[in-house]
């Protein structure tokens, strides 16, 4: 389905996220001909470059990363650039008249995207801006597109949100967790919801506990500035863990409107069990990357990188138990564990369902294994199915066996695929995949009873796990105390 005429605006349009992610992905939505060849594509930046400083950029950007070089030319004709200052109104005023001349050159029926790809500093003033100084103010619709982070913790995400929708309705605001982007994250409904075999079995009844681990093997690298504002819980936790946790154990929707998902998502995140005070130290655990060695090759402690504090506090690794109070899952508890430099890049889910009431085949040297589904994210991306079979010509003994499905298993970590699909859904104005403001509400209010403990209490064990590891020796405890190991699932 091709997509309405549409004027792109990326704030930002000389950074990173821009030149890795949205360029690549809007230049395969053109090739794939999703795209209305009625679109234009205006990138905004503080850098003074000309119209064709910024094509050359774009240019390099998809040169690097598209197999099909074919049409690239013609793409970079949709391309222009505007130097800007954020606070300066004159500055939305030129802007205003370059968007308003490339809606008509595009015949782009006043549509237009604002995508805020930038230091969420300038998210409020820019929006301020935008509505104050006309650029919202045409026929056609607008939406605005926010990078992460959104607040620092609830009051900030709070006023945060009080500014935007000071110049945007909810429904015009699409706020990105780019693993909603993800094939097997948007799997997980289908997977639950298709399968007559899964969702009677969804429940504490029949489930032990749910796994979700995302590690990765890169540090902090250049981002430490950011980073020791953020740490781990709210990097990667109060976002895009959670809203696995919110997949995951959702009721099924009445039907797949965006209205019906996300309040079922929301319920979810709303009978999470608070975690606080002391609590977080029994519910969850935080970890640091030493120095070391990985491969043979010497690594930096996280302490030890650019604009970190060498005492810093900052947790790149947390584990936690996640409990939700409603019927379906009283009793069971969802494992959480993401960091920096853990051994593998990836990302899985493991449903462990309970163990048969009784063991016909119990031999001395092997107890049976229980029925584990794993959804892998990334970097393979399917799902298999453990289960228990006869070993051949052995009698009755048993042996674990697979079922596989493999999905396309794009090489390639963190590929632009996500972003692709996510602004595909903003162009057709489909705000499913992005996450409404009660879900970011509920999700802070969780995270920062956590950061508040952990921000009070320093943690003299950092740093606590060795680069290269699975974590911290207490996140494996976590797991044991409760008789449950993290399964290690290929
Ligand atoms: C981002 C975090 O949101 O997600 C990064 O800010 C992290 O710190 C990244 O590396 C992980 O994404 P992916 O797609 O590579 O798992």
């Amino acid at each position: 389905e091709k997509t309405q005429p549409t004027l792109i605006m990326i704030f930002g349009a000389t950074g990173d996220l821009a030149k890795r992610k949205l360029f690549p992905s809007l230049y395969q939505l053109y090739l794939k001909g999703s795209l209305s060849t009625n679109f234009a594509m205006l990138g905004v930046g503080r850098r003074e470059w000309s119209h064709d400083r910024f094509k050359e950029h774009v240019r390099e950007s998809l040169e690097a990363s598209s197999h099909s070089k074919e049409h690239i030319e013609t793409f970079i004709e949709h391309s222009f650039y505007q130097s800007h200052d954020v606070s300066d109104s004159d500055s939305y005023i030129q802007l205003k008249t370059l968007a308003d001349q490339l809606d008509e050159t595009f015949s782009l029926k006043g549509n237009r995207i604002f995508y805020l790809a930038m230091a969420p500093e300038f998210f409020g003033t820019i929006t301020d801006h935008l509505k104050q100084d006309g650029l919202t103010d045409t026929d056609g619709f607008c939406r605005l597109v926010i990078e992460k982070p959104f607040g620092h913790d609830l009051p900030s995400a709070s006023a945060l949100n009080k500014q935007i929708r000071q110049s945007f309705s909810e429904e015009q605001i699409y706020r990105i967790d780019h693993y909603l982007g993800k094939e097997m994250v948007q799997n997980i409904e289908v997977i639950r919801f298709a399968n007559a075999i899964f969702e009677p079995l969804w429940n504490n009844r029949f489930i032990s506990n749910i796994q979700i681990t995302s590690s990765e093997t890169l540090g902090v690298e250049e981002r430490g500035r950011y980073y020791e504002t953020s740490g781990a819980l709210r990097d990667m936790v109060q976002n895009h863990m959670l809203q696995m946790v919110a997949l995951l154990a959702m009721e099924p929707p009445i039907n797949l409107s965006t209205d019906e998902i996300r309040s079922e998502k929301v319920r979810v995140l709303r009978a999470m069990r608070p975690v606080e005070g002391k609590e977080v130290d029994e519910y969850f655990v935080r970890g640091q990357y030493g120095s070391g060695k990985v491969n043979n090759e010497p690594v930096d402690g996280y302490r030890d990188g650019e604009n970190v504090d060498s005492q810093s506090n900052t947790e790149t690794f947390v584990a936690g138990k996640v409990l939700i109070d409603n019927f379906r899952w009283a009793g069971v508890p969802f494992f959480i564990r993401t960091g920096k430099r853990m051994a593998v890049k990836s990302t899985k889910i493991v449903v462990q369902f309970k163990d048969i009431p009784m063991n016909l085949y119990y031999n001395k040297e092997h107890s049976l294994d229980p029925n584990l589904l794993v959804i892998h994210i990334q970097p393979d991306e399917g799902v298999t199915l453990h289960l228990n079979a006869k070993k051949t010509s052995e009698g009755v003994n048993t042996k674990p066996v697979k079922l596989s499905y493999s999905a396309s298993s794009i090489d390639g970590i963190n590929t632009p695929e996500a972003y692709e699909k996510l602004l595909y859904d903003c162009i057709v104005g489909d705000a499913t995949n992005f996450t409404h403001w009660d879900e970011v509400r509920k999700s802070w209010s969780y995270v920062d009873k956590i950061s508040d403990h952990w921000e009070s209490t320093k943690e003299e064990s950092f740093p606590n796990y060795a680069p290269g590891s699975m974590g911290p020796e207490r996140s494996f405890k976590l797991l044991s105390d409760d008789g449950f190991e993290w399964w290690a699932v290929g």
